[in-house]
């Protein structure tokens, strides 16, 4: 055979592979959603020609397995979407190289001299510069650690994902936030608190011996985003983790894990030197107990070297804790740090912490548990605060701990599953709600002392920083449940990178990588997600109303609810609601709980005609005729926000329809029946809300309102399906 048919064969074998692989990519992994946003479908021809020309191989060299990832995502990624092969090759002196690594593992980064810089970014950061090596235009990717050029990479890979040009390269960036971690809730026994997706991702009954493939996809797609730290258990914690023989499973997860940067955390009961070490107290300042923590630590670390700490949910909810035996939070959270510290391991404490007083305010305890230990906690302690005062509700006001702790290492946790958002039913954007956090001004050092200052440590030069967010994850096929959920996984990584991204931003990245390039559909898609977060707003708990969830599971409406031995858990104790009107006065006449907050914050939230109204029920008991500033009466305004919930999915559902055939049809079906049920809650929610308040205002709904569809009687009868 001649030369030239011995290339002509091969270029045949290789097109045919590519059509192969087109086409079991189109029909394998036919649009289940498994492939979250890492989705390297052939880009649109016009983009293809000009990356073309960019990028015809990729040069990674070096041994080790994060270098043989970003090798395997670079291949597929940049050869999926041009839709040709791009090979490995080790000749960086070629037009269209991409060159990725460390001055360590790449000869010609080394000699490109970046060292002081890519220090400065540290081994998560990147450099990405398109430049000339001789006459030929090559891109760099570059960073001080193979974790930073693993980011870069998919930094990169999202450049052409999202059609930006790429052909004169000059970023820089490192995460603004050290900790990036997704907390997962997960039971040992397979199951999932407040999980929606499935079973957990953790196989226990089968590690260490077999491990899912998905759990290299699960840490793939978190290096994508930059997540870099993974609790794998729930914080009502069982002791069992931390026996060797679930040590032993735990190091074959983080083994997965290890070479996309994820770290794993653990969960610890408090009270484990009891159940697991037969000691007769957990104790933390009996020195038996001390040492059985030490000696605990000593084995984590021998079984995962880089094992990230523990987390911890102490007195809190049933759990145990140093209270239980008259001893502070801080003696708990600095025994457990002193057996991290040899390793370098933390403590995330959590601030989740309510116990009960007669007539006291929830939305005020763990300022009251807490505030008090400021500057005493151990250096490698972060104290972890949810977003808001009470339990991650559609809309909470900041948490008062954020700016009041000026010398602890404070993390924000979010939560991304939905546990008081209609579980993986309702299509809701979170980065809206995120970002409203974030951008909150806590004065605590005067004007723009936002909680993102706070979190990203440079308000109180904090020297350890961190995020988590509740995960959404579990064994559906598409992880998340809904497919427009796997945006808040998304979401939540990116602000975590980078706490100033705005929320159109991070929606249009997702919707062009996961859903759709069509510039029609990216724009009405981007705008459902947008307004989403509002709208659950109005149809579930609007101005300030918090926590009127049926009990125990959490779905759908129940503010008539008064029966757990719990106040505090009771829909009843959160509104408020009587002849007078509706709400909880945490103002000097009430709770007073209103004074944690810094002066100038405190002063707007205290005054109802300054207050925002979407706070104005959370402060103050508000009489049913109140003027809002609409000139309408609060009764009305109230049912108004109900209505126009509601009329946002039906209007929402309609432009979905009209997306039919911009969306693949399996993924547009799936949405399309999950908004049907977002439309009857939503429905379910206004109907059984308004028909209870009314029994207090014992007012007509406004004009505009629809009239119920079935009476509060039936609403009461039976609590909602999901
Ligand atoms: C909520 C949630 C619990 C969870 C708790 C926590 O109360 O309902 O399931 O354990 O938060 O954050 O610890």
């Amino acid at each position: 055979m001649s030369q030239g048919s011995n290339r002509s064969l091969r270029g045949f074998i290789v097109c045919l592979a590519i059509a192969l692989q087109l086409f079991i990519g189109a029909t394998a992994e036919a649009d289940d959603g498994y492939r979250l946003w890492l989705r390297y479908d052939p880009l649109p021809t016009r983009m293809i020609t000009v990356y073309r020309q960019r990028v015809t191989s990729a040069v990674v060299p070096g041994n080790s397995h994060t270098l043989e990832a970003i090798r395997t995502e670079l291949v597929s990624g940049c050869t999926g979407l041009l839709g040709r092969p791009v090979p490995i090759s080790s000749d960086a002196h070629r037009d269209g190289a991409v060159i990725v690594g460390t001055p360590r593992s790449s000869p010609l980064i080394s000699g490109l001299r970046w060292e002081t810089q890519l220090a400065q970014l540290g081994p998560e950061g990147f450099r990405i510069r398109s430049l000339k090596v001789g006459t030929h235009p090559v891109t760099v990717i570059a960073s001080d650690g193979e974790i930073g050029a693993l980011y870069g990479a998919f930094h990169f890979l999202r450049l052409m994902q999202t059609l930006q040009p790429i052909n004169n390269l000059d970023v820089t960036q490192k995460p603004r936030i050290q900790l990036r971690m997704l907390d997962h809730w997960d039971n040992l026994d397979g199951s999932i608190e407040r999980g929606y997706a499935g079973r957990s991702l953790w196989n226990w009954s089968a590690l260490p011996g077999t491990i899912d493939p998905r759990l290299r996809d699960y840490a793939r797609a978190n290096a994508s985003i930059a997540i870099n730290g993974s609790l794998l258990n729930n914080v009502n914690a069982d002791a069992q983790i931390l026996t060797a023989d679930y040590l032993r499973k735990v190091a074959a997860i983080a083994s997965v894990f290890r070479p996309y940067g994820v770290r794993v955390f653990l969960s610890a009961r408090f009270s484990a030197p009891i159940e697991l070490g037969g000691l007769k107290t957990a104790d933390p300042l009996d020195a038996e107990v001390a040492m059985w923590w030490k000696k605990k630590a000593d084995e984590i670390f021998e079984f995962i070297h880089d094992f990230g700490g523990f987390v911890v949910k102490a007195n809190s909810e049933g759990q145990p804790g140093p209270r239980t035996y008259n001893r502070t939070h801080v003696d708990g959270a600095n025994m457990l740090a002193a057996a991290m510290a040899p390793h370098n391991g933390l403590v995330i404490w959590r601030a989740f912490v309510y116990d009960m007083k007669p007539g006291y305010d929830r939305a005020g305890a763990a300022y009251e548990n807490l505030q008090p230990f400021d500057g005493k906690f151990a250096a490698n302690v972060l104290l972890q605060v949810k977003n808001g005062p009470i339990d991650f509700q559609p809309r909470e006001p900041f948490h008062p701990l954020f700016g009041a702790m000026p010398k602890t290492q404070l993390m924000p946790e979010f939560q991304i599953t939905q546990e008081y958002l209609g579980f993986s039913n309702h299509l809701v954007f979170l980065a809206s709600m995120w970002r409203e956090v974030l951008d909150s001004d806590t004065y605590a050092k005067g004007p723009g002392s936002t909680i993102t200052k706070v979190t990203d440590g440079s308000l109180y030069s904090q020297r350890l920083t961190g995020i988590a967010g509740v995960a959404n994850t579990g064994s559906d096929r598409n992880w998340t449940g809904h497919h427009f959920l796997q945006a808040n996984w998304y979401a939540f990584g990116r602000l975590a990178w980078n706490p100033d991204l705005n929320s159109r931003q991070i929606a249009e990245e997702w919707i062009k990588m996961t859903f759709t390039r069509d510039p029609r559909a990216t724009g009405t898609i981007a705008r459902i997600m947008l307004e989403s977060h509002q709208a659950l707003v109005d149809y579930m708990t609007p101005l300030g109303l918090h926590h009127l969830m049926w009990g125990g599971h959490h779905y759908g409406p129940a503010p008539w609810w008064d029966t757990f031995e719990r106040d505090d858990w009771n829909p009843v104790y959160y509104h408020r609601a009587d002849e007078r009107g509706l709400g909880f006065d945490r103002t000097e006449t009430g709770s007073n709980t209103l004074s944690q907050y810094h002066r100038p914050v405190r002063d707007r939230f205290e005054n109802p005609a300054t207050c925002p109204e979407e706070f104005l029920l959370w402060f103050h008991h508000v009489p049913w005729a109140h003027r809002m500033k609409s000139g309408r009466i609060m009764w009305d305004e109230l049912a108004l926000h109900y209505q126009r919930g509601v009329d946002w999915i039906r209007s929402t559902r309609k432009e979905w329809t009209a997306l039919a055939g911009v969306v693949d049809p399996e993924r547009y079906d799936q949405v399309a029946k999950k908004l049907a049920i977002q439309e009857r809650d939503a429905i379910w929610w206004r109907d059984a809300v308004l028909l209870y308040f009314q029994t207090f205002s014992k007012r007509p709904l406004p004009a505009g309102v629809e009239k119920p569809a079935k009476t509060l009687e039936e609403y009461k009868a039976k609590s909602l399906v999901w």
